[in-house]
């Protein structure tokens, strides 16, 4: 019988009413919607941290990132709000750049290594594998949001490959094995390597 991948993660989405407005650092508008907590919690100290300029955006799309795990259109509209912007002109620029989310990633984030050393050693079958237990592609979390599961072009770390980092953690030399023991001891029993020999 198959194990469950994960358990399923709560939503818990209870908004409320919040002044996302701001003139100069923290000023208001006068402008009310409701957000995501998270995102009040965050923007509360963000728009006194960041001055009201184009330059702010980068580094407050950053910031909210690294505070929220992706941007959510309520961030997006704080700062461009905060920055006297449009927030389709706060989104052109973040979607710009490849380090910005505009998905909730998964409570695990799998990330392998898609770089040429690390798939010629196996980095691409554990990719397959993982593909194939999570039925997810590269960059998508899995349907209960619990998972999700990335590529990156190299870590610079080749010598180790293949590498594969599980919730932050590089792990070098990883093979289908090592891959499996990885995920299960994060809680997250997988089938992977499974149906194949090679590196089990
Ligand atoms: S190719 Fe994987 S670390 Fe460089």
């Amino acid at each position: 019988m198959k194990k469950k991948l994960v358990k399923r993660v709560s939503s818990g989405k209870t908004g409320r009413a919040l002044n996302t407005g701001s003139q100069g650092n923290g000023g208001s508008v006068g402008s009310e919607s409701r957000i995501d907590p998270a995102v009040e919690k965050w923007f509360a100290e963000a728009k006194t941290e960041f001055s009201p300029s184009r330059s702010s955006t980068i580094p407050m799309l950053q910031s909210a990132q690294t505070a929220l795990g992706y941007l959510p259109r309520d961030a997006i509209r704080a700062i461009a709000r905060h920055l006297g912007s449009a927030p389709a002109v706060v989104e052109g620029v973040a979607s710009f750049y490849a380090q910005f989310r505009f998905e909730k990633p998964g409570r695990h984030r799998i990330t392998v290594c898609g770089g040429t050393a690390c798939y010629v050693r196996g980095g691409g079958k554990l990719m397959d594998d993982l593909q194939a237990d999570l039925k997810i592609a590269p960059g998508k979390t899995t349907a209960d949001g619990a998972v999700t599961l990335e590529s990156v072009a190299c870590f610079g770390a080749c010598a180790l490959a293949p590498i594969v980092v599980l919730d932050g953690k590089v792990n070098g030399r990883v093979n289908s094995a090592a891959l499996r023991a990885l995920v299960g001891a994060a809680g997250k029993p997988v089938r992977t390597a499974r149906r194949k020999k090679a590196g089990a």
